[in-house]
């Protein structure tokens, strides 16, 4: 049992794009979800949240008739713990253990340019929805996994667009709301996203549509 600090995790956040919480952030969080805490001899050395959508912690997305949906909210490493993976284990780790509750989609917030957070979670089968301001004027993308289907990848893509990720997101905005996913993030001189539409998504937006 690790009994949180809450000064110590806040702070680790403090060297990324990682946007500071509030004490009540926590205490929300840990009320309604849980706080998984990373740490080494009584040091606290990260740590990642989620919850269950509902009226404290409402989806960032618009919610599909009988859908239950998990929420990340961030995870934050101590610089001497970073770039061994950590990241990817503790998405692992709330990603399995919404779906072993029965959920069917899991949504998170990322700022457009935390790269390491943004390729973790597009690399972890999350993909990009969304892009707008959930937390008063800090943008995020919006992203979601799909827990109901998980070959998504495999199935009928088209068309694909590559879009270099710059300082102006207006491009990106407007293939999301063209109903385009960013499925990828390809790494070289500039970042680029692969955005690309899926035949089942489009069938959900059209029944949302005439419903
Ligand atoms: C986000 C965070 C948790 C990720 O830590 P991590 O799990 O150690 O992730 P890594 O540093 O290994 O980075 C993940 C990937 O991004 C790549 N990456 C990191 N910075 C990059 C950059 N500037 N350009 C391109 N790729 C980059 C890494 O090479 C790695 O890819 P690889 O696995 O193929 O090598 C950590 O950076 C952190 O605590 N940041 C501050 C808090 C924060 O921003 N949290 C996220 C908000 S929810």
């Amino acid at each position: 049992m690790v009994c949180l600090n809450v000064n110590t995790i806040r702070s680790l956040g403090k060297d990324g794009l990682f946007m500071p919480q509030a004490e009540t952030f926590f205490r929300d969080i840990i009320a309604d979800g849980v706080a998984i805490v990373l740490e080494r001899e009584g040091r606290v050395l990260g740590y990642s949240v989620a919850v269950p959508e509902g009226r404290r912690h409402p989806a960032f997305l618009v919610v599909r008739f009988r859908h239950r949906v998990g929420l990340l909210f961030g995870t934050a490493l101590d610089p001497e713990v970073r770039r061994n993976g950590w990241q990817t284990w503790l998405i692992d780790v709330r990603l399995r253990a919404f779906m072993n509750c029965g959920y069917s989609e899991v949504q998170a917030t990322v700022a457009p340019f935390n790269l390491p957070s943004l390729i973790n979670l597009v690399d972890n089968s999350f993909h990009i929805a969304g892009l707008n301001t959930p937390f008063g004027g800090h943008l995020r993308f919006i992203v979601c996994h799909d827990l109901k289907y998980r070959e998504q990848n495999t199935m009928h893509q088209s068309p694909v667009v590559d879009l270099e990720l710059s300082g102006c997101l207006s491009r990106h905005q407007e293939l999301l709301a063209d109903g385009y996913r960013g499925i990828k993030v390809l790494r070289g001189a500039t970042v680029t996203i692969r955005y690309a539409k899926f035949d089942h998504l489009e069938t959900w937006d059209r029944e949302k549509t005439n419903a």
